[in-house]
């Protein structure tokens, strides 16, 4: 059968969906598969439909297409899909909700409020955050990724306008104790945690540009860990993703407490980048598993 990759969409991580959906076809193709590219920004039915599509796999981030509304439109089809469920999708697309659901399981993650736009968010409501979570916050829009919209402040005056920032893409914004440590993720792949990655930027945190654009991010794989804590952290990320409804593939981002080595969650993804370089070929990379047989392992999820 026909599989068509998802890709692009109207996001504000199009972009890197695009990237991630060309090297997930050329994956494909090499492969043997006859796959297909297509961008639901365009008569997303019709090219399902003309093209005899009978499986999706599934490479578009964020908004649309990470959130559970693709997967909703897929299952009404009856199309099979690489990937988690509606519900899955929905609530890690969901920050907040995310954190309440580890929170109730005793699953370490960073202490939050969350502003929504329709509250007035003046100065007082800013130093009661900032002496409640403080000294220094993260602020997000609660359902976005990449780091798009994204702030680290430390004053009243930057927490005002972080909030403002945020709420330009989300009606919530999630105010979180930032913690000072080393970022890592951990990939999973059908019920098995890849290695660990960490990473390292010179820029105040690991924002768009050091994601993306900049030469100087410098990730590890093996990350550093000792086999012990490489055990812990593959564990609290599978049932991190589990615990949220997720399944098939995805990543979870970790922050590790500088003052006493917690890990700490802050998200996960269930449709992460794929470009040759991004995280997830990495960390099956360290296992000889190559960016082929990784994507093949990917659709498989489409059968579950
Ligand atoms: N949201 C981006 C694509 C990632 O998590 O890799
Ligand atoms: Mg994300």
């Amino acid at each position: 059968g026909k599989v068509a990759v998802l890709y692009g969409g109207e996001s504000a991580e199009r972009e890197v969906s695009l990237n991630s959906g060309e090297a997930v076809y050329q994956g494909l193709i090499k492969s043997g598969i006859d796959a297909i590219k297509i961008d639901p920004s365009d008569n997303f039915y019709q090219q399902l439909i003309s093209n005899k599509i009978d499986r999706v796999f599934n490479v578009l981030h964020g908004r649309g297409g990470e959130d559970g509304v693709v997967q909703g439109f897929l299952e009404t089809l009856k199309i099979p899909y690489t990937g988690s469920n509606v519900v899955g999708a929905a609530i890690s697309m969901n920050k907040l909700l995310s954190k309440q659901v580890w929170r109730q399981l005793g699953i370490s993650t960073a202490h939050f409020e969350a502003v929504e736009k329709q509250d007035s968010f003046g100065v007082s409501e800013a130093r009661r955050l900032l002496a409640k979570l403080g000294p220094n916050l993260f602020v997000k829009p609660v359902k976005e990724g990449s780091s798009v919209g994204m702030s680290k402040v430390s004053t009243p005056e930057e927490l005002v306008d972080a909030v403002t920032l945020a709420h330009q893409y989300d009606s919530e914004a999630l105010v979180e104790s930032f913690i000072a440590g080393k970022e890592y993720t951990v990939s999973l792949v059908k019920g098995v945690a890849l290695p660990s990655i960490s990473m390292q930027t010179p820029r105040e945190f690991y924002d768009y540009e050091a994601k993306y654009q900049s030469n100087e991010t410098e990730y590890f794989c093996p990350s550093g860990l000792s086999w012990e804590e490489e055990k812990r952290i593959g564990e609290i990320a599978l049932r991190a993703f589990t615990s949220l409804g997720c399944s098939g593939w995805g990543r979870i981002d970790f922050i590790r407490d500088g003052r006493d080595g917690e890990f700490l969650i802050l998200e996960a993804n269930t449709v992460p980048g794929m470009t040759t370089s991004s995280l997830v070929p990495k960390a099956a990379n360290a296992l000889n598993i190559s960016f082929e047989e990784l994507v093949l392992s990917i659709l498989d999820t489409s059968f579950d």
